[in-house]
């Protein structure tokens, strides 16, 4: 069967497209439409067009797989310009999702229709690129400068009632199963009309846009773009948009967009947006594994996880029941839930009625009999292994045959906790990231005996949940606290050695991570886990936690801080760690930006590389996920597996080599020589 099939309805052409899974605009769709308006043009029984998908979505964008590849004719703005130059009316039907070149297409039709559920976007930024058929010259012809920027530059989609309001919807069609009918009386509607809106010849729309809408809008998102080189061109074509002729314009759209799209970022980004879908897949898993219903969810703990945790289920409408050991502290943990909804409330983001039907959801109580009806299980009690097997001993003797049960540790053997049931099968490991409400990892963690139907289940409840599931095989720390010590080793060993806090942080800013180590440790607290009592003064942390250096909450730790919170480097830590360095009889250096980087980071993607190499990780892929999605690696550099590629193995071997007696007991991972040496990469 063709990808475009066409057939007249009375006196309308109704062309339809069935490529699945997402009607992506493959050469072969290309074709279809360019033959589909010829055919319009030439027949004089079709008075006007609907252009129209089956499946599950409007066009959802050019296909992402022919980047990259040679350009297979008719191109995109061909195909677009042929549409909006039919002589017939061509009408949108739009279903699902119009993305990108789906909506560029949509914008090249003379009008546009659609279900209330449908959205429409140009996501293109995300992918490191800008629209390249026409969409930055179009849209703010079509809807406005003001509207047509955050859509472009944030790639955020739109629903169709907005869209609607912003006149990039001519109409909706409340009727969803009436869609085809609804547009097809649309176009016979509006044939008989003499002339019909093209969106490149307008301008009523641009002409009064002030000149200072493009600063004003970088100004007002600098924060979010930092990093990215995409969304400045996309201001930029814009910008074109209203100061160049459309011919002009368009030119300006396609040097940009010609630029960009084989550009490292883009390549960085697509890998991004491929991983996150192979991330999903488990290899090893038969396709029509059963699923089992999760309909009632308990948490063991109300402490700084566990209410995020049951937050992520209230939120899916998921009933939760929540057990702790004492009334004070499930109070304490029910009410910061309460408080988190209500805030969330306070802004916008949710109705008050949301809140009230999350809050109805949630039981508190401090018997685990309570629990025993739960499909799934979640401890996030105390990470001591000894409590954790006791928790795991009395759910087995509680919970009824067939649940879950999942532990929330960050680094405990989910192996050894698992064999203190007697149903280890149904033991899996469900890391969520701090907070656990927001952060959108979540590392699956699949036990040498976990079951099939126990792992699918799980993978598939992080997808209702809105997480972004990767699965790890059992080892301290799994894959990202496992990467994320080997760079705290480099960053402490960095320090004695004579780096400052605020460099080796600065390092790993400059590279665009969010926060650095230092930054990082001083908002948590240097006294997580330190004692006041057992303190000997044989660190560094128990010197400064002595001296009320306990991190932001104090004024101080290894930053001091303003009472805004700013940050200045402390002399009085660059004293302590001196001493301890003179201690050790190590004496201190300087040390440049370019040493701490590698140490930082080349130990990280060596560690990658042995998790890799024993198995714990499915793909080289499914690491980057974790550090882009749970530790704010950069997403433009693709991740830390993804930038080694991009860096080349043999210089990440040759820096390990080089910084080899400032590392004394790093072992690099045969795999990474392997594949330095045979000039391989890790991602394809
Ligand atoms: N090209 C090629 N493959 C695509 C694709 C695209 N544009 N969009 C999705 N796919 C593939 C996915 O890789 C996935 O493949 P898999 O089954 O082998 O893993 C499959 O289609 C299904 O995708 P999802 O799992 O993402 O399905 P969902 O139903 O969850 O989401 C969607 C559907 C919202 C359409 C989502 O796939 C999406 O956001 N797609 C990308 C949209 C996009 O970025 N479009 C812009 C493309 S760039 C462009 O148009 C340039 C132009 O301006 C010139
Ligand atoms: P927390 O100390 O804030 O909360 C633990 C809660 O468990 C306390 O309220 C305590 O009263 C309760 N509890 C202890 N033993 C119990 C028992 N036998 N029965 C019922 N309740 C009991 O700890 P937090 O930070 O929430 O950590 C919980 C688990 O999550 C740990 O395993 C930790 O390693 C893991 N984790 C923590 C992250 C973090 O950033 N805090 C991130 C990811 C995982």
């Amino acid at each position: 069967m063709s990808v475009i099939s066409t057939r007249i309805q009375g006196d309308v052409l109704v062309v339809t497209a069935d490529n699945p899974p997402v009607n992506a605009l493959g050469a072969a769709v290309r074709q279809g439409l360019m033959d589909a308006m010829r055919q319009a043009a030439s027949d004089d029984a079709v008075k006007a067009v609907v252009i129209r998908c089956d499946g599950r979505t409007f066009f959802a964008g050019a296909d992402i797989t022919e980047f990259g590849k040679p350009p297979v004719s008719p191109s995109l703005p061909e195909v677009i310009d042929a549409i909006e130059n039919c002589p017939k009316p061509v009408v949108a039907a739009i279903h699902g999702t119009a993305l990108g070149g789906g909506l560029e297409v949509a914008l090249g039709c003379h009008y546009r229709v659609a279900v209330p559920s449908a959205k429409l976007g140009l996501p293109e930024v995300k992918l490191g690129i800008l629209p390249g058929a026409g969409g930055t010259q179009r849209l703010p012809r079509v809807v406005g400068v003001e509207a047509a920027l955050p859509m472009i530059v944030t790639g955020d989609p739109v629903p169709a009632k907005k869209a609607k309001a912003m006149g990039l919807l001519d109409a909706l069609v409340e009727d969803e199963a009436g869609l085809e009918d609804a547009a097809i009386a649309f176009a016979q509607d509006v044939a008989g009309r003499s002339e019909h809106p093209v969106s490149s010849r307008r301008s009523d729309r641009i002409a009064d846009t002030p000149p200072s809408a493009f600063d004003d809008f970088r100004k007002a998102n600098a924060r979010r773009l930092k990093g990215f080189e995409a969304p400045e061109a996309c201001i930029q074509a814009v910008e074109a948009a209203v100061s160049q002729p459309y011919e002009e314009g368009i030119k300006t759209e396609r040097v940009l967009f010609q630029k960009f799209v084989t550009g490292t970022q883009s390549k960085a980004l697509r890998h991004v947006f491929f991983a996150e879908r192979a991330a999903q897949k488990i290899d090893d898993l038969p396709k029509d594994i059963e699923i089992l219903p999760i309909r009632k969810v308990g948490i063991i703990g109300a402490g700084t996880m566990g209410g995020g945790i049951a937050m992520n289920f209230l939120s899916a409408g998921i009933p939760v029941t929540m057990v702790e050991m004492k009334q004070d502290a499930l109070d304490r943990g029910m009410g910061i839930i309460r408080r988190n909804y209500d805030n969330t409330a306070k802004k916008g983001r949710i109705t008050q009625q949301q809140v009230d039907t999350a809050m109805s959801n949630l039981t508190g109580s401090l018997d685990y009999a309570d629990l025993a009806d739960c499909d799934l299980v979640i401890e996030a009690v105390f990470e001591l292994m000894d409590i954790k097997k006791q928790v795991f001993g009395k759910l087995d003797s509680i919970m009824k045959p067939g649940a879950i049960l999942a532990t929330n540790t960050s680094y405990l053997n989910v192996n050894e906790i698992a064999a203190s049931t007697g149903r280890p099968e149904w033991v899996i490991g469900l890391h969520f990231f701090s907070p656990a409400n927001v952060m959108r990892l979540l590392e699956i963690v699949r036990g040498d005996r976990t079951a099939p139907q126990v792992l699918a289940t799980a993978m598939k409840l992080a997808r209702t949940i809105g997480k972004v599931a990767v699965v790890s095989g059992v080892c301290h720390g799994f894959i990202g606290n496992r990467m994320l010590a080997a760079r705290q080793k480099q960053a402490n060993a960095l320090l004695m050695e004579g780096a400052k806090p605020h460099q080796i942080d600065q390092v790993l800013l400059d590279f665009g991570f969010p926060m650095g180590p230092f930054q990082m440790a001083d908002l948590a607290g240097l006294d997580l886990g330190w004692k006041e009592e057992e303190s000997k003064g044989e660190t560094i942390r128990d010197v400064l936690c002595e001296r009320g250096r306990r991190g932001q909450k104090t004024g101080k730790g290894f930053y001091d801080y303003d009472e805004k919170r700013n940050r200045t480097p402390s002399d009085e830590v660059n004293a302590i760690v001196a001493g301890f360095a003179a201690k050790s009889g190590k004496a201190q250096r300087d040390i440049g930006d370019d040493e701490i980087r590698e140490r930082l980071l080349f130990p990280m993607v060596n560690e990658g590389a042995l998790i890799l190499e024993e198995g714990i990780a499915q793909r080289a892929s499914d690491i980057d996920m974790v550090w882009l999605n749970g530790y704010g690696w950069p997403a433009y550099t693709g991740g830390p597996m993804f930038w080694a590629d991009i860096v080349g193995l043999s210089t990440v071997v040759a820096g390990l080599e080089r910084h080899g007696d400032a590392m004394p007991d790093l072992t690099i991972s045969s795999l990474l020589k392997d594949k330095a040496a045979k000039g391989e990469r890790f991602n394809g």
